[in-house]
């Protein structure tokens, strides 16, 4: 990997906003650290990162992320040990699915070390906005849009890759009930549904809202044909266990692949827990809950973790998750969280000291 770090501008701010910040009571994602790194794409590349304090950008209106959506992201965090060194987990994964899903939006990918040793140069600047209290870590937001004008229906001339850092606490706050979707869908075969294109997300929020009004936190989407395959939920992918038997959808065209995911499949093989990867149809799981099978459902990403999920709702019933005494979400969430955090040993070598 060549080094730019050596000549990455930096801009440091004049007045810190730190010392504003309550880290003892923090939301997810909304207070922003002092800092972010701008890279931009003109006359056919990409120039070298910059880092400079955090401010609003100015963009034309006739900017095409604006009208088109041309727009991708990720999501990652930064944890700190306590003897103070800075952690990430799987960051090239981040930077192989950024490229993925430019790819797929027609943006010009970005070279790998832009992305990561800007990652690493932002950090180590704004190390102390990396919270160490359990559950709350620094979560990361990469992303990248068409900055270039014009309303002709094409790819824009001209991108931003931006990352900016929000020292975050927990993604959801309180128990988690979700509604199996039957109408709306995420995703369809051959569309972006495996990107972390921004549009995912602003076409679920009308459907969420609906779920929401009736009681229930997420959506878990279904496959667009029939509705008859469990997918994966808004900003997590899904795990069912049946008896002792952990599963989980395969990714396709639809389905982000999830970095938490895949990190849960692994740990589970290595721990001895039944792992299945297939298609999982939704009257497998409501069958399971009726005859007392279904053990736990949960969430996993990176914003959420992994996040149990108390009842489901399908065709106007709720059904109920039993409360075990002992859960794979919780011991899988710890053995994870642990990992991330220089708790314990990384025999995957997952970790990334920063
Ligand atoms: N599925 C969707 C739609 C997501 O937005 C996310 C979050 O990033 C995930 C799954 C989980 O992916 P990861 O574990 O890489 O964060
Ligand atoms: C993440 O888990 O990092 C995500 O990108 C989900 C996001 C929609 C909050």
């Amino acid at each position: 990997m060549s080094t730019i770090i050596n000549d990455i501008e930096i801009i440091k701010t004049k007045s810190s906003k730190i010392n504003a910040v309550d880290f003892d009571d923090l939301k997810f994602g909304s207070v922003f650290s002092d800092h972010m790194l701008v890279c931009d794409y003109k006359d056919g590349k990409w120039h070298k990162p910059k880092i400079m304090p955090y401010a609003p950008l100015t963009l034309d209106p006739s900017a095409k992320i604006f009208h088109y959506g041309q727009s991708i992201f990720e999501g990652m965090k930064a944890y700190k040990d306590d003897a103070d060194n800075v952690w990430l987990f799987r960051p090239e994964d981040n930077c192989k699915r950024l490229n993925i899903s430019a790819k797929r939006l027609a943006i010009p990918e970005l070279p790998e070390a832009y992305f990561m040793e800007g990652l690493v140069a932002l950090l180590q600047l704004d190390k102390d906005w990396i919270p160490t209290k359990d559950g709350s870590s620094l979560y990361i937001r990469p992303f990248m849009f068409a900055s270039g004008q014009g309303f002709h229906a094409s790819p824009a001339d001209e991108y931003k890759f931006i990352i900016c850092t929000a020292p975050s606490g927990s993604y959801f706050s309180g128990e988690v009930k979700v509604l199996i979707e039957e109408k709306y869908s995420r995703s369809a075969d051959g569309g972006v549904g495996f990107a972390k294109a921004g549009g995912n997300y602003a076409g679920q929020f009308y459907p969420t809202q609906l779920a929401k009004e009736k009681g229930y936190q997420q959506v878990i989407w279904t496959d667009d044909h029939k509705h008859e395959y469990i997918e994966e939920a808004g900003a997590m992918n899904i795990f069912v266990r049946i008896g002792d038997t952990l599963i989980t959808g395969p990714t396709s065209d639809r389905i982000l692949d999830g970095i938490t995911r895949k990190s849960i499949i692994q740990l589970a093989e290595s721990e001895n827990i039944p792992v299945e990867v297939r298609k999982l149809t939704v009257s497998e799981v409501v069958d399971a809950a009726k005859n007392g099978s279904l053990k736990e459902m949960f969430g996993a990403g990176t914003a959420a973790v992994i996040s149990p999920i108390s009842g489901f709702g399908y065709k106007g019933v709720d059904y109920d998750l039993p409360k075990l005494e002992s859960t794979y979400a919780e011991y899988l969430k710890k053995r994870i969280t642990d990992i991330q955090t220089n708790k314990a040993e990384d025999p995957f070598g997952w970790r990334y000291k920063v």
